[in-house]
């Protein structure tokens, strides 16, 4: 198993030293290494089981470090980092030669931000290289917002595991591109009524191809091992044998208690979407068969929470 600390000056030689290091923050824990360093990078890669088509954020200590990272900033891109870095929102800005292709996909664009949790912006402001970081789970399974969740899947493959405590957010950050205009390829922590208020309105291309083209949008991701089926309750007719249930604020009479799980009892949405990961791994550790996830209103955040429910049920 990985050891789990806050300490940073451990964390900054491991990562020198062209080692992973498991970092919190707000959105979910991220799996880092130098992002300058290609044979750090492809480590990221093997962890997590990663296709190498998918492409990694990189995270910035501040706004500086981003410009010089990236050749071009639209003044839409600029307006939304002022407003929002530090926090959960990734743009996707024409990149320089220094960042490797391997980080990009091969793409001529990358995809940054300047995470807003205090461990890992001193560890940021500590480093001399940006930090490559997609989520600290493997390929294709439940995000992390817990350093136990990190340790349980990815501890035997890493030295060290930041503890910064549960992340804040819970969902992964937005992620917003430039093409033509504005555009949303995730949803995410961040959410398009706030980003609209900034730089009015914007597109919504969510990738749903199992190939993606650019954003690494896999329609089936986020996914428990157990089957796992949205829709409410009442609208079952019957419920299979061995199923437990995610519920949004209110808990199903007909159903044991110890087989329910809530998001938020006062139907709020940021507290959902933080429970949301957890409570997905609970119910996937639970001695049942099939999960059933009840959508939530699909509004605000509750539309990426509805987006992480149907891509992890796709098949
Ligand atoms: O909140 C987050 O964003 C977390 C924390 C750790 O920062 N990170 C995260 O990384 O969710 P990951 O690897 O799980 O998701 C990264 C996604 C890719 O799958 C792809 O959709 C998108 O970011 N992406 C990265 N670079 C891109 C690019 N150049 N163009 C389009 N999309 C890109
Ligand atoms: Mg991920």
């Amino acid at each position: 198993m990985a050891e789990i600390g806050t300490d940073l000056t451990y964390a900054k030689t491991l990562l020198s030293q062209g080692e992973l290091v498991a970092i919190p923050t707000e959105t979910v824990y991220g799996l880092a290494a130098n992002a300058l360093q290609p044979d750090a990078v492809l480590k990221i890669f093997q962890v997590k089981n990663r296709p190498q088509f998918d492409p990694l954020i990189v995270h910035v200590a501040s706004l500086s470090q981003a410009y010089e990272l990236v050749e071009t900033i639209p003044s839409a891109a600029e307006k939304l980092m002022h407003q929002f870095w530090p926090g959960p929102i990734t743009l996707v800005l024409k990149k320089k030669a220094l960042i490797p292709d391997l980080v990009t996909a091969g793409l001529d664009t990358v995809g940054i931000r300047c995470p807003d949790h205090p461990l890992t912006r001193q560890l940021l402001a500590k480093m001399e290289f940006p930090l490559a970081a997609p989520s600290a789970n493997p390929f294709g399974y439940i995000s992390p917002t817990q350093p136990e969740h990190v340790n349980q899947q990815l501890g035997n493959k890493i030295k060290y595991i930041l503890d910064g405590g549960p992340s804040r957010v819970g969902l992964e950050s937005t992620i917003v591109g430039f093409e033509q205009g504005p555009v949303i390829y995730r949803l995410g922590g961040l959410t398009q009524e706030e980003i609209e208020q900034v730089i009015g309105p914007v597109r919504v291309e969510l990738n749903t191809s199992s190939n993606p083209v650019a954003p690494g949008q896999l329609k089936s991701h986020y996914a428990p091992r157990k089957k796992l089926v949205v829709k409410k309750v009442e609208d079952m007719g019957s419920l299979p044998a061995r199923t437990g249930v995610l519920v949004f604020q209110q808990y199903v009479e007909s159903i044991d208690p110890s087989r329910q799980v809530m998001l938020s009892a006062t139907g709020n949405l940021a507290e959902a979407a933080k429970n949301l990961f957890a409570a997905l791994r609970t119910l996937d550790a639970m001695d049942i068969d099939t999960i059933l996830a009840e959508p939530v209103p699909e509004v605000d955040l509750g539309r990426a929470i509805n987006d992480r429910l149907r891509r992890a049920a796709a098949e």
